[in-house]
């Protein structure tokens, strides 16, 4: 939610900022900004709307600026409009601010501005920031911007990431992070920040990922850090291991449709990270190199995990495998609800945050009040919170005991594809090890899991040739239709979910996933001729049950689509969507395969913004 970006240097800062923010576009795209210093003044230009529009306005002048920062917004405080589009200036315009998250106490703060005489020319909870910095500036004291920005960070109650400018320090960039990401990039003689490190790969990959209570300035010199009371910390940044070619879309149309066909790759690369593929029954090793704490695999009696959105549908198919393979009783929150109603504190109970970006606010929330809780209780902490991520250097990191990297990498489209199927493989992994090390399941029935997720990344490969274009071709046929369901039972319940979530987040159709058995309870009075079902009906134990209850939907006229195995025989069916026969422990990682691509497809041929979705950003870090 929101990206910022900052650069002082030697190139053209112009350049750099419009660059950085097209890669942090995926974060909010209701209005762009940058301001720049110029001969002692700063100069902001500001765009409702998409980058574009504010590169069209870049590009009627030119700037010699080196030092500037830069930012997307999502709009919380405000519409989006460009009086709100950041960066918020002072009333003097001597200082420059913007920032990514949410100030708590702004109403107060603001209330309190005025009085003073401060005109605000937003509604944003940002703009009390530059106002409260030039209240604090004081020309005579020494290090006087630091000091400023230092006084107005104890002010402020809520999350946020910041980058301020200030005219009479044309050579430094303060940056500070509460509970929002901040990373700083290092170059030769010149230095970046950005929200995420997509922003930054292009120029440089040694980085230093700032930690909440953290502010740093950056000069052409350096970079100095303090934590908020001032202490002066010494930190070294690190090597990113990533290459610019990972944030571009390689020949796909969109991030989505390079995401989709990225899933094999992602499947094999999991596999080949934790699975020993040497392993044999009677050997002495284990089948899964996870290595996690040891209290884990002797005491756990439960697992809860907490999570949202795709992510959250993710965990659902994860509370399938751990009860069926590691028989682990296991509870799958939303974030957002168990923050404020949280279970009762359970006995050895391993909790889990499971999140793409890392750094979802309420994801992030939930697992910090669970680790105070649990420190609170027994007075003697376990280590015993999870994370399952593709983003190992995020927030997350800071919080729980151990990162499950999903090896997933970074994702740009807003609607998630191959970290969800990365988030389902490592529940397999876990499930997997677990089972095993705590003696749930046969050395047998550990080879052929072991057998079975191998051949995924080839069946998937398989269903991408073979279906594609005729799923394209489908597509086709719903230029106007406003309603879509989505069945599926047992472990493809999650699936139907998943469709339907893909289906309206990019197309704007509203669609509902329902557990096929459940139809009947209600739903089905939604259906007619014009409310197409999709219905995940693969061969296992609930296959004729999923049928019958197509039946049922058919029976109310509605066009019957299905995610059926190669060979299937039931022709109640209009269109057919085939992916390979598996068993069906292994079947949603296939079965969402067409779902992804059939969203994509009816989004597509709609001519929307596929990748950046209205109303939505990818990372959401306001509650
Ligand atoms: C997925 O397509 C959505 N954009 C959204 O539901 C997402 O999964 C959710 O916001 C959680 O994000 P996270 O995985 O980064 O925590």
């Amino acid at each position: 939610m929101c990206g910022i970006v900052g650069y002082i240097g030697t190139q053209t800062a112009i350049d750099i900022l419009v660059h950085g923010l097209e890669k942090l576009e995926y974060r909010g795209y209701d209005s762009a900004g940058v301001a720049t210093i110029i001969e002692n003044q700063i100069h902001s230009v500001k765009a409702k709307g998409k980058l574009y529009n504010l590169r069209s306005k870049l590009e009627k002048e030119s700037s010699i600026a080196k030092i500037g920062i830069g930012h997307t917004r999502w709009a919380t405080h405000g519409k989006p409009e460009e009086y709100n589009a950041h960066p918020h200036l002072d009333g003097q315009g001597k200082i420059a601010v913007v920032q990514n998250g949410i100030i708590e106490n702004y109403q107060e703060l603001r209330q309190q501005l005025k009085t003073e005489g401060c005109e605000f020319v937003s509604d944003t909870d940002t703009e009390v920031i530059p106002h409260l910095i030039a209240k604090y500036y004081n020309p005579e004291v020494d290090d006087a911007f630091m000091s400023a920005v230092n006084k107005t960070i104890s002010r402020l109650d809520g999350a946020f990431a910041i980058a301020v400018l200030c005219v009479d320090f044309p050579d430094e960039l303060i940056v500070a992070r509460q509970n929002a990401p901040l990373t700083i990039g290092f170059g030769q003689g010149e230095f970046y920040c950005a929200s995420d490190v997509t922003a930054l790969v292009h120029h440089t990959t040694t980085i230093l990922t700032l930690e909440n209570g953290e502010i740093a300035r950056l000069t052409p010199l350096g970079v100095e850090i303090y934590d908020f009371s001032g202490q002066r910390l010494r930190k070294a940044p690190r090597t990113l291991d990533w290459s610019p070619v990972t944030v571009e879309k390689q020949g796909f149309r969109h991030f989505m449709l390079k995401e989709i066909h990225e899933q094999p790759a992602v499947v094999r690369t999991c596999l080949e990270a934790y699975i020993n593929s040497n392993w044999e029954p009677n050997s002495n090793e284990n089948p899964v190199n996870l290595n996690l704490s040891p209290h884990i695999y002797e005491d756990l009696e439960h697992i809860q995990i907490v999570a949202c959105g795709t992510s959250w549908h993710a965990s659902l198919i994860g509370k399938y495998l751990l009860e069926q393979i590691a028989q682990i009783p296991t509870f799958v929150e939303y974030a957002s609800e168990f923050r404020y109603s949280p279970t009762p504190i359970m006995r050895n109970t391993a909790t889990i945050g499971v999140t793409q970006s890392g750094e979802t606010a309420d994801t992030i929330a939930a697992l910090e009040m669970e680790k105070q809780r649990r420190i609170i209780a027994t007075n003697e902490y376990r280590p015993g919170i999870l994370g399952i991520t593709n983003r190992p250097e995020s927030t997350l990191a800071t919080i729980v005991d151990q990162v499950i990297n999903t090896y997933a990498g970074i994702e740009i489209g807003v609607a998630a594809t191959k970290t969800f199927l990365a988030q389902v493989m490592s529940f397999y992994v876990l499930a997997l090890d677990l089972g095993y090390r705590r003696q749930k399941i046969s050395a047998q029935r550990v080879m052929e899991i072991i057998n079975g997720l191998s051949q995924l990344p080839n069946q998937m490969e398989q269903i991408l040739h073979s279906e594609e274009e005729k799923i394209k071709e489908l597509a086709s046929d719903f230029p106007d239709t406003r309603d879509f369901i989505f069945i599926g039972r047992g472990i493809n319940f999650p699936i139907a979910l998943e469709g339907a979530l893909k289906l309206k987040e990019i197309s704007y159709i509203h669609a509902e996933g329902y557990p096929a058995g459940e139809m009947k309870h209600g739903p089905i009075a939604l259906l007619d001729a014009h409310v197409p079902v999709v219905a995940i009906a693969v061969s296992g134990s609930v296959y004729e049950k999923v049928i019958s209850n197509a039946q049922e939907a058919k029976a109310r006229d509605a066009r019957l689509i299905g995610v059926v195995v190669e060979n299937d025989t039931e022709d109640i069916f209009q269109d057919k969507l085939v992916i390979p026969e598996v068993d069906e422990l292994f079947s949603p990682v296939l079965s969402v395969i067409p779902l992804q691509l059939l969203s994509y497809y009816i989004a597509s041929l709609r001519g929307l913004d596929v990748d950046q979705p209205r109303n939505l950003a990818k990372s959401v870090t306001v509650e």
